[in-house]
């Protein structure tokens, strides 16, 4: 018989963990979903009564926030209680690289999600679902049940253990599209070993799912799956890149190649945009992980082919660096330079591995005073990931770079020498180009990092133009 649930409860509250718990909440009004988290200001966040203050920009999350929030949805800090009531368990904490000892620098630090299977041992019923909605390495589930093994019923007798079952639930939505991608995915993907389990799990998805779309495999293809989607994802735009490079060489044009190759079926249009290399938190972690389990199986030469998806990322973000220095005369030192946006992506606030913090870093390292504007990015994020307070570039000397936050973009474009347009936000795809030649220095320049910009009107008001994958 299908267990019924009335109680989820997630632990993390974070990019994942939030929005996916809003949108199960959403569709599914007669389940409580409590979300819990060891960041006690996360959680205040989500609390606040001021929408704005939310932790994480989401095109949609707000308006479900006020939907369900203290309805059938609550943020908290009580792990243990909110475990010891659930029917569902999803782990959702962070995965990242280890820093530190075996594997650093490759494998996952699994640290996290084992302080969760221990609390969830230790407080959660018999009987109670566990599932992994973190990105893990394949097996982690047998780590998770050996724990949860040793959970007692009763702490006086050995003999009555609390049974689990441990599903593996890997979640694909993108940040910035993660309301839609969450409403209308393209596939569920469950794997486990218990049909049981696996019905529950199923039967809440189907609240707003298309049965067909939900596919349910054994634990170790699903928790495998989700590495191998991220490889694949992320090797498309290190292919994309490799080919920029070769277009401007060729006076090819990307774009033009992107449409036509992606019009072909079997290549599809997808994750062909060239751009400053990809960033946010996945990518980057899932490969090396990836590449450090094809070295504990030995399989050398699948690792060394992922390593490359990895090191053309790197070579296209120095790669870029290395043209703008060259465009304004080899030296940046004491310049001004307009930086349009800092998140790694478009219609989010998370700067995690963004190439735009890379580049700033290399600009800052010649010297160079950015200007930097973005819609979402907070200054303290930038400070925190650039390791340098915001100073007015007034008071900054020549020697040593500097940076500010923007207040609009025509603030960061005066008196500058460059626009370099970084992330792909649709307020930068529409440019008053005479009036920004008006503001900024002579020879004035535009480096489009995302091929975003109508070049030929840059161009037309005087502005000198490098655009990645562009020959001419
Ligand atoms: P995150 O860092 O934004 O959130 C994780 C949260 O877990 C943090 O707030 C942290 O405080 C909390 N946490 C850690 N240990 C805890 C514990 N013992 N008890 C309670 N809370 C705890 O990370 P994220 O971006 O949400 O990613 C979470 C997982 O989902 C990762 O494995 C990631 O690879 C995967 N993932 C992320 C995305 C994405 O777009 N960010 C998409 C798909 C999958
Ligand atoms: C990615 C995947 O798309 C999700 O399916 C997955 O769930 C998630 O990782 C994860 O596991 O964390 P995300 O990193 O949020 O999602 O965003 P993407 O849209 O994939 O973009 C990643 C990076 O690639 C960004 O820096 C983006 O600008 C860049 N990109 C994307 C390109 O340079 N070109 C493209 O054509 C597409």
């Amino acid at each position: 018989m299908t267990k019924k649930i009335k109680k989820i409860c997630c632990i993390g509250a974070g990019f994942v963990g939030g929005p996916t718990m809003a949108v199960i909440a959403d569709k599914c009004p007669n389940i409580i979903v409590n979300v819990v988290d060891i960041n006690k200001e996360r959680i205040k966040n989500w609390n606040d009564k001021d929408l704005a203050k939310l932790p994480i920009f989401e095109p949609g999350l707000k308006e479900i926030i006020k939907r369900c929030r203290n309805k059938n949805l609550f943020f908290s800090s009580n792990v243990e209680e909110q475990i010891s009531s659930a029917d569902m368990i999803f782990i959702s904490v962070n995965t990242p690289t280890k820093e530190r000892g075996i594997g650093a620098g490759q494998a996952s630090d699994l640290k996290w999600v084992e302080i969760s299977a221990r609390e969830i041992s230790k407080f959660a019923k018999s009987g109670t679902i566990v599932v992994e909605k973190s990105t893990l390495p394949v097996k982690t589930a047998q780590t998770i049940n050996n724990i949860l093994k040793y959970s007692k019923n009763n702490e006086d007798d050995s003999n009555l253990k609390k049974k689990f079952t441990v599903l593996s639930n890997p979640e694909f939505l993108a940040e910035g599209t993660a309301i839609n991608d969450l409403v209308n995915p393209d596939r569920v993907l469950i794997g486990g070993e218990d049909n049981e389990a696996i019905n529950s799990l199923k039967e809440l998805y189907l609240n707003w799912v298309d049965k067909d779309k939900i596919l349910t495999t054994n634990l170790w293809s699903s928790e495998l799956s989700k590495l191998i989607a991220n490889a694949l994802l992320a090797q498309r735009i290190s292919s994309i890149n490799s080919f920029s490079a070769l277009c401007e060489a060729t006076d090819a044009d990307i774009k033009d190649v992107s449409l036509a190759v992606g019009l072909d079926k079997r290549i599809g249009k997808y994750f062909l945009n060239a751009g400053p290399g990809f960033g946010g938190s996945c990518f980057k972690k899932d490969i090396l992980n990836l590449i450090y389990i094809c070295n504990h199986y030995r399989l050398n030469e699948v690792s060394a082919y992922w390593q490359k998806v990895l090191d053309v990322n790197d070579w296209q973000q120095k790669r870029i660096t290395t043209i703008i220095v060259d465009k304004l005369f080899g030296t940046i030192s004491g310049k001004k330079l307009a930086i349009f946006g800092f998140a790694f992506k478009a219609n989010t606030n998370d700067t995690r591995e963004s190439p735009s913090k890379n580049i700033c870093l290399e600009l800052l390292e010649e010297g160079a005073h950015l200007s930097i504007y973005d819609p979402q990015v907070m200054n303290h994020q930038i400070a925190a990931d650039l390791n340098m307070e915001e100073r007015k570039l007034l008071s900054c000397d020549s020697k040593s770079g500097g940076w500010e936050k923007a207040l609009c973009k025509e603030d960061a474009v005066k008196d500058s020498d460059a626009i370099i347009i970084l992330t792909e936000w649709e307020e930068f795809k529409v440019i008053d180009w005479d009036l920004y030649s008006s503001l900024m220095r002579s020879p004035s320049w535009v480096f489009d990092t995302r091929y975003i910009c109508n070049l030929k009107e840059a161009k037309n008001s005087g502005f000198n133009v490098w655009c990645v994958g562009y020959g001419k």
